[in-house]
């Protein structure tokens, strides 16, 4: 069943105020003639901004993850193209480069369809610039919007525990999961956060953590293995994930870790909130089995930060993403509302086809 959830602060401050209390991430910035990202590879460590000048130097901070997240990995391939469009190059091998950096998040996909969508109608540069920053503007408005949905869900003095980072780094700003979790500590509804470190890349650890500490949000930080003892303890009610790619009938692709996440949120009785924009939904793809699961370099896992921590020799199976099926989901909440216990005919519901 699909329904709206009307948001529901208890204090009276409106979302404006909570969005600039706890929100003052920007990673992804268009220039006007190059793509500004701030390095998602090498934080907390050092804060540093690169350049991107084409749609090739965008395809590679994609793929070798100095932008992640599957909204932001969407609105960096749509500045891709329109800058592409800007230099005069020939926009149909850009954008099946841009396409073919991951092929797990469809945002990355939806982003470039509606690109293209733009070119076929006869779009000039102008209007596909003004394109991919309605793109990154949207984004932003669903997550303020998400966060309200989501917040809602809580009830006040809970503790939610996370994975990977869907905050501003992954998004235009705000964040799904991290953006419920932001308006949800702001509204007085989430006492305690925590959140998984991520293995391999670290993304709870480095990304999620140095997000909540300059947001002035108190958490602590767990090792993925600890995260069925913490459900236990009873210290969280909910686990909120973000996703990157949902399929027709609710199943959720998200970063590796978060099946098992949801697993034992079902034995603990903790409830499983999914939190993404709609241009994560994929309606063509009937269920999970038909995502495509990427596989990165082994090197992920026998190595950390350039040094090698396996044995040589030693062999590994890196998949960064899994998926959840749809009936361990509680909640799946989007900008156009929350669809509880998800199912086909929910999804169908809200998303059409
Ligand atoms: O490999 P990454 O870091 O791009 O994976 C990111 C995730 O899995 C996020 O949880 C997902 O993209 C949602 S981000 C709002």
């Amino acid at each position: 069943m699909s329904f709206v959830v009307d948001a529901d602060f208890g204090d009276n401050r409106p979302m404006t105020q909570l969005s600039e209390t706890h929100d003052s991430i920007r990673a992804v910035q268009w220039q006007g003639d190059h793509l500004r990202l701030l390095d998602q590879r090498r934080l907390p460590a050092q804060e540093v901004w690169i350049a991107c000048r084409d749609a090739a130097q965008v395809t590679t901070a994609i793929r070798d993850l100095a932008v992640r997240g599957a909204p932001a990995i969407g609105i960096a391939a749509a500045w891709g193209v329109a800058m592409a469009s800007q230099q005069h190059a020939s926009l149909p091998p850009v954008l099946d480069m841009l396409r073919a950096a991951r092929p797990t998040a469809v945002n990355l996909m939806w982003a470039l369809d509606r690109m293209k969508r733009r070119i076929a109608a006869g779009a000039d540069t102008a209007a596909l610039l003004v394109e991919a920053q309605r793109i990154q503007d949207e984004d932003l408005a669903a997550n303020r919007r998400m966060g309200e949905l989501g917040a809602a869900l809580i009830a006040p003095g809970s503790g939610v525990l996370t994975h990977c980072n869907t905050g501003s780094l992954a998004t235009a700003g705000f964040g799904t999961a991290l953006g419920v979790i932001r308006a949800g500590v702001a509204a007085g509804r989430i006492a305690r956060v925590y959140a998984g470190e991520t293995r391999p890349w670290q993304q709870g650890a480095r990304l999620t953590m140095w997000e909540l500490v300059r947001d002035g949000i108190a958490a602590q930080l767990i090792a993925d293995s600890a995260a069925a003892h913490l459900m236990k303890s009873g210290a969280v009610q909910w686990v909120i994930v973000g996703a990157d790619r949902i399929a027709a009938n609710g199943d959720t692709a998200n970063k590796i870790g978060t099946y098992q996440l949801a697993i034992a949120a079902k034995y603990h009785g903790v409830k499983f909130m999914v939190v993404a924009p709609s241009s994560t939904v994929d309606m063509a793809t009937g269920d999970g089995e038909q995502i495509e699961i990427e596989l990165r370099d082994p090197a992920e896992l026998l190595g950390f930060a350039g040094s090698r921590t396996v044995v040589e020799g030693a062999q590994a199976w890196n998949p960064v993403f899994d998926v959840t099926p749809a009936e361990l989901i509680d909640a799946i909440v989007t900008e156009r509302g929350v669809i509880e216990r998800p199912g086909r005919l929910a999804m169908q519901a809200m998303f059409g086809r």
